[in-house]
């Protein structure tokens, strides 16, 4: 069984469509372990108590500095013995020591298709408010390994959605949560948990 790690920092929808997957038995071969926030006042914390998941808080501007801001989260990691960490909402950039040493074990959900509206700056409502500014008529969601580049690493799973005529940022937002967010991150959790995910350089092939 792999202790899955999940890093929030809001509402923390992702994470409750992981909690529901899990808790109908959806997330073969893996367990979610904590839940470590970096924000002390993300309602995802309770979401995460609510279900007995243990919690942490490790929030950037409480460290000096990203590297003391890394070997925090890594104390965490360790203590929670993860083998998988997932950043579902999580707003902070994890430093390369982190990245590496998690090699092809942090997934990370990114609202939009990647390599469209994605990368520094592009996270939450800024991504939709994006895709509505350019006029684009499909957007959708993306679930991918993390490498150093933001949003660049190897993507495992994309759904398409439509864009409509009337959309604001926030109901852009939840549609493509209910049509894809919701439904990759815990189908991508599961791949990897049961081993079907094989990387070969920008190429994710399920097994
Ligand atoms: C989600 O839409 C997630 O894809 C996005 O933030 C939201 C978090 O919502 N992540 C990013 O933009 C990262 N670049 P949640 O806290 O309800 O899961």
């Amino acid at each position: 069984m792999l202790n899955i790690a999940v890093l929030v920092s809001g509402g923390g929808t992702n994470l409750q469509a992981l909690i529901d997957a899990g808790e109908r038995g959806e997330l073969q071969n893996g367990r979610i372990c904590c839940v470590i926030s970096g924000n002390p006042q993300a309602y995802a914390l309770e979401r995460a108590k609510r279900h007995g998941i243990k919690t942490a808080v490790v929030a950037r501007k409480s460290f000096a500095s990203s590297k003391e801001f890394d070997l925090a989260l890594l104390k965490e990691l360790e203590s929670c013995k993860a083998d998988l960490i997932i950043l579902a909402g999580f707003m902070s950039i994890l430093g390369g020591e982190l990245i590496s040493k998690y090699e092809n074990k942090i997934i990370n959900v990114h609202p939009s298709l990647i390599p469209a509206f994605c990368g520094r700056g592009f996270y939450g409502l800024k991504v939709h408010q994006a895709v509505l500014d350019y006029g684009a008529k499909v957007t959708g969601a993306t679930v991918h390994f993390v490498n150093s580049i933001p949003d660049g690493g190897a993507i495992i799973l994309q759904k398409a959605v439509a864009v409509e005529s009337g959309d604001t940022p926030e109901t852009l937002q939840k549609r493509v949560m209910e049509q894809a967010e919701w439904q990759l991150l815990p189908k991508a959790v599961s791949l990897f948990c049961q081993g079907r995910l094989k990387i070969e350089g920008r190429e994710v092939y399920l097994k």
